[in-house]
């Protein structure tokens, strides 16, 4: 894994624009693997503001989300699709139908498998961006998960429910299931981008550095990645080291 540490959110953001705006840019057909939360917001602005002002074409791109909330629809404004539209697909030139995140209304199962189909169908993807739960979670595989899972239904931990409780107006309107890839679709990604930034991610941050390759910690299994790159804020990092 390479870490770069930068100032803060605003640097970070800039760095993960430019990353992604350059494999886009090298490579028009991209297979991008997309994730929400609160982190990756400025950098899609940034990608929507790179879009207006210099052009870079997202019309040949096809992008991949990590996960949905089981229950809520597209049209729910808490829900990842909306989320997709609100902060990024409605304001750069990616057709629609390019752009595809699982189906939290979908038949269980055959939902899971149509999802991993889809992404194998398209070659894989090049660029998967993530950020980093608390608990370590990367899209929603809490942890336990197994490594070699692929996109799964799974249980929502009470803590993960509150961390987004603020979204909902209150931890019992938050959904106790999502739909996510799998450890083992993430690490299938030719590339990876994760980005963490605040004090609140700071313990993730030092379990991530130090703790060993374990599934009590989900963002461990990056460490069996090649091509791993995480971007850190200093609120993240307080007094941890970053390696070298
Ligand atoms: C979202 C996702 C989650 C978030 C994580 C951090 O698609 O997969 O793993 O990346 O919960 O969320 P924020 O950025 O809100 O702290």
């Amino acid at each position: 894994m390479k870490f770069i540490q930068v100032k803060d959110y605003k640097h970070l953001s800039r760095e993960a624009a430019d990353l992604i705006i350059n494999r886009v840019r090298q490579k028009p057909s991209l297979k991008l693997g997309l994730a929400t939360g609160e982190t990756p917001i400025e950098t899609y602005r940034l990608l929507i503001d790179d879009h207006q002002k210099n052009g870079t074409s997202y019309k040949q791109v096809k992008t991949f989300n990590l996960d949905e909330y089981v229950g809520l629809s597209g049209e729910h404004e808490q829900s990842y699709h909306y989320f997709m539209k609100k902060y990024l697909f409605d304001h750069i030139d990616i057709p629609k139908e390019c752009t595809y995140i699982p189906n939290g209304n979908g038949q269980g199962l055959a939902e899971c498998n149509l999802y991993e189909d889809i992404i194998s169908q398209h070659g894989g993807i090049d660029l998967q961006l993530l950020g980093i739960g608390r608990n370590g979670h990367i899209g929603f595989n809490e942890p336990g998960t197994s490594f070699d899972s692929k996109t799964h239904v799974i249980d929502l931990t009470p803590s993960t429910r509150e961390a987004n409780a603020r979204f909902f107006n209150g931890i019992e309107k938050v959904p106790t299931k999502a739909i996510t890839m799998g450890i083992s679709t993430i690490l299938q990604s030719k590339e990876i981008l994760m980005i963490i930034s605040g004090e609140s991610k700071r313990e993730a941050l030092h379990n991530l550095i130090h703790n060993g390759i374990d599934e009590a910690f989900p963002a461990s299994a990056l460490k069996n990645h090649p091509n791993v790159t995480v971007i850190v804020d200093e609120a993240a990092c307080g007094n941890t080291r970053l390696p070298n």
